[in-house]
């Protein structure tokens, strides 16, 4: 058998299918609850850690020429999986940089598509008259984005931008894109570089694709 994408749709029980809606063709969803860590699985590397190198001084480059001049950019990393990006990114960023985290988690629901998005944890600082640039992992249905950037506008930014490492466009059911985007990936559930499958593979130092081999000799 191969990976969780390929069963068909009547093999899959309800969590299940909840999980394939939250995360489509890699029958992974963004919600740990729905995930399966314990199906054995190997990773295929995706993008090395040389690519994400080049690719993340080559954003830098552009977003220090964006906010050229500017007191004070406040960089809002989305907690979790953006903590190796933001760190790798703010080091190319030669201008007077905040470090600032939000945590927002969100829940699929088998029933709506209507997603539900809840800030675990606010930022420490003001961004009222400020720059700011928030700092992604992954832009996939685009919920989360959508939802953290409204929540930030009514804070009255002086500019807000986004910068996500990854960005899977075939996934999007909210009309939302990032200003700066390091990769565009196809519907693949992808770990490493800070992003993870049920809290592992964050130490990655590459990013790549999980693939269960639950049933495939060795
Ligand atoms: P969205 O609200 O559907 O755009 O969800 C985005 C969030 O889901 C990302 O910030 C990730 O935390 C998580 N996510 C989406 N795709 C993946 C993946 O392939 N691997 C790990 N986490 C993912
Ligand atoms: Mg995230």
């Amino acid at each position: 058998m191969g990976k969780a994408g390929e069963k068909s749709r009547e093999d899959l029980q309800p969590g299940q299918l909840n999980a394939r809606k939250a995360c489509g063709k890699s029958g992974l969803a963004a919600d740990p609850e729905d995930r399966m860590p314990d199906r054995p699985y190997v990773i295929d590397q995706m993008i090395s850690a040389k690519e994400i190198a080049a690719r993340v001084e080559a954003l830098a480059r552009e977003i220090t020429a964006h906010f050229a001049g500017t007191d004070k950019l406040i960089v809002v990393g989305l907690l979790r999986g953006s903590f190796v990006f933001i760190a790798d990114l703010v080091r190319e960023i030669p201008l007077p940089v905040e470090v600032d985290f939000l945590e927002a988690s969100s829940y699929g629901d088998a029933l709506h598509s209507s997603r539900e998005v809840r800030i675990l944890k606010d930022l420490r600082g003001e961004i009222a008259g400020r720059d700011v640039l928030v700092v992604e992992d992954i832009v996939d249905t685009g919920f989360t984005l959508s939802h953290v950037l409204h929540l930030l506008q009514t804070r009255g930014p002086r500019q807000l931008k986004v910068c996500a490492l990854l960005d899977k466009p075939s996934r999007r059911e909210v009309a939302v894109r990032a200003d700066w985007t390091g990769f565009a990936i196809p519907d693949e559930f992808v770990v490493g570089y800070g992003i993870d499958f049920a809290q592992r593979n964050r130490n990655l130092p590459y990013i790549g694709k999980v693939r269960f081999t639950e049933g495939t000799g060795p």
